[in-house]
């Protein structure tokens, strides 16, 4: 199948999922082995179940962090890194938590659903690097529980954040979906706007998907596979 040449787009957003960190070893989150398989998001993964029991919320983050701390970039990260560096018309935006893409080498990554790598204190609205592994402190300096700055279940994702994705899928002639379900609203509305403003849409997935008929073409297979064909085969 001959595949489109990226290098004859203007505009190309990438947005990957979970599927992207999959060949890493970080899990996905949903279907068998995913976290919310293993894990009730209802009691770890909203504010309410913060509010509850944050030290259990905690430990279940902290877990998440250690052990994608001991994961790498797959070759699919470092792929995009390099697309990213060699084609400035790229835009990479991610559902993803991890900071894998940046550990990859990518430079400018919008994260819709936060970080693990950031906290926040609720109680001066301020948000804070945790890069290292072991937290020196659950609490902010003004007492309140910090909470991982991530979008649970429930909260909305950042407006500022998910205005400049909108604004990047609006206005890119490719939109490539890697490695997600495309269940998760408002992050699986970007697809739909790239298409309802023209773009070319590809999906990277290893099955089909909710939202593989909005595609123009899928592609099935593991995300550093299909990357390096399609990158292989452009300008
Ligand atoms: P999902 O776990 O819902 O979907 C992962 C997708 O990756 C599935 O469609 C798999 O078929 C595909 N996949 C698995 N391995 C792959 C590989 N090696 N190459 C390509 N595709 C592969 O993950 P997301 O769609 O990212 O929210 O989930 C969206 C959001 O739901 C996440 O950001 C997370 C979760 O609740 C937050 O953390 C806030």
């Amino acid at each position: 199948m001959k595949l489109p040449d990226l290098c004859s787009f203007e505009n190309i957003v990438i947005f990957t999922g979970a599927g992207m960190s999959a060949e890493s070893g970080v899990p996905t989150y949903r279907g068998a082995g995913g976290i919310w398989s293993e894990y009730r998001y209802q009691e770890y993964a909203c504010q309410q179940a913060f509010d509850l029991d944050p030290e259990k919320v905690w430990k279940f983050h902290e877990l998440r962090r250690r052990m994608v701390h001991q994961c790498q970039p797959n070759a699919g990260h470092v792929l995009v890194a390099e697309m990213q560096a060699s084609l400035e018309q790229i835009s990479l935006i991610t559902q993803n938590i991890d900071g894998l893409h940046q550990r990859a080498g990518s430079d400018s990554v919008t994260e819709l659903h936060g970080s693990l790598w950031r906290v926040r204190c609720e109680q001066e609205k301020k948000v804070s690097d945790a890069l290292d592994v072991n937290m020196p402190s659950l609490k902010c300096e003004c007492g309140a529980w910090l909470r991982p700055d991530i979008t649970w279940f429930g909260d909305s994702v950042d407006i500022f954040t998910m205005e400049l994705a909108t604004t990047l899928a609006a206005q890119c002639d490719m939109f490539i979906s890697i490695g997600t379900s495309g269940v998760v609203f408002p992050a699986a509305n970007l697809p739909i706007v790239a298409k309802n403003h023209g773009a070319f849409l590809i999906e990277i997935n290893t099955e089909a998907t909710e939202a593989s008929h909005l595609h123009d073409l899928e592609l099935r297979g593991k995300a550093s596979d299909v990357l390096a064909k399609i990158w292989n085969s452009a300008c």
